[in-house]
């Protein structure tokens, strides 16, 4: 027993009491449930969660040694979620995958999810509900363009219901037209905005499994991600905890959140509590747990500054790889920064996690002109 859990320290790098607090105790659990138990202590159940196939999985991780030599900068590395394939990709593959399982084993028969008129989850929710021959509505903020494009043009072939919504582009307008969608006899199903259900958020508990099978992560320093509606976070932060990882796990803070009546850093330790909870891992977080950086919301959600036009710009010409204007053009602004200021150094190993969003670009086309 004690060679067991001892083997079990060496391969997640638990520290001297395995039993020292609760997220190691937590992590034994999530791999040894049959030994913890037979160890006569508390049996804990981490839930194994089903999900439909929507992308292709593990994506890649690369080495940006182009970029770490043109800022003088850490090693860098980065996993691939641009490549989850649906429809051009991106995060939401992840989280669709175990949300739209759900839909189904309910026996719901149609989605509702909202989001900016170029939101990348919009967009591969309604591909995933076309491969998945469910109804999709999406509810848009803003108004209808004369042509769409970008996101919204790739929503268009997917042939969703969408509902634009002005003002309410998180979702406001899903309960009124949830009601009106049962009345005519539907079964809907909500997905929240961004996805960031338990559901969603497990899914980068899950994402971290993966990550685990393709690189050693003990040696990363810090892992930089782009943070919006939440569930990327929360999830990044569980699964961080599960496998008692060591790594600074950095959301970079994409929208100033004026709107919300919970506050974005406490919406997201509440998710993770909560998935916590959903998966029986019994690890609880607070603020010290998170790590938001809002330094670099600009003018806030969507509006392209400087620094995300000099990522991108950056990204293609020594990388050759895309990133987009609203979520991963900011975050990689977030990480030159660090690197630029001394916050990140050639001794740190940082792993940026490509969350997608390329398609967006052409939405914004006036913002690139030379
Ligand atoms: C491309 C991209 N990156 C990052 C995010 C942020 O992920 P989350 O909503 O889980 O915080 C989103 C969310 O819409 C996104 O579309």
């Amino acid at each position: 027993m004690l060679f067991l859990i001892k083997k079990k320290e060496n391969l997640i790098g638990v520290g001297s009491s395995p039993f020292s607090s609760n997220k190691t105790l937590a992590t034994l659990f999530f791999y040894f449930p049959q030994i913890i138990n037979k160890a006569g202590l508390p049996r804990m159940n981490i839930k194994s969660l089903s999900k439909v196939d929507l992308g292709f999985f593990p994506t890649p991780i690369v080495t940006l040694s182009r970029l770490s030599t043109v800022l003088g900068g850490p090693e860098i590395l980065m996993k691939r979620d641009d490549l989850t394939g649906l429809a051009l990709g991106g995060n939401k593959t992840r989280k669709l995958a175990f949300i739209l399982h759900d839909a189904i084993a309910k026996g719901c028969d149609t989605v509702i999810t909202a989001g900016a008129s170029q939101s990348n989850h919009c967009r591969q929710t309604a591909a995933a509900a076309a491969q998945l021959q469910l109804e999709c509505h999406l509810v848009l903020g803003g108004q209808a363009p004369d042509t769409p494009n970008g996101n919204l043009l790739l929503d268009t072939l997917f042939e969703p219901k969408i509902h634009w919504a002005g003002q309410h582009r998180k979702g406001e307008d899903i309960p009124k037209i949830t009601k009106a969608l049962a009345a005519q006899g539907k079964k809907p199903y909500v997905i929240p905005y961004g996805g960031s259900s338990e559901l969603g958020a497990y899914s980068f508990v899950n994402a971290l499994e993966e990550l685990e099978t393709q690189i050693e992560t003990n040696t990363l320093s810090h892992l930089i991600f782009a943070s919006s509606s939440g569930g990327t976070h929360a999830g990044l932060m569980l699964g961080k905890a599960l496998l008692n990882k060591q790594y600074e796990l950095i959301g970079i803070n994409i929208d100033k959140g004026e709107t919300d009546a919970v506050p974005f850093d406490q919406f997201i330790i509440n998710l993770a509590n909560k998935t916590s909870q959903f998966i029986n891992a019994n690890i609880t977080f607070s603020h010290d747990d998170l790590i938001l950086n809002s330094d670099y919301v600009g003018e806030g959600y969507g509006v392209v500054g400087e620094p995300e036009k000099e990522a991108i710009a950056l990204m293609a010409k020594h990388e050759g790889i895309l990133l987009d204007p609203v979520y991963t053009g900011r975050a990689m602004a977030g990480l030159i920064d660090m690197i630029r200021s001394g916050k990140l150094t050639q001794q740190d190993k940082v792993l940026f996690w490509h969350t997608g969003g390329a398609p967006s670009l052409f939405a914004y086309a006036d913002k690139f002109k030379h």
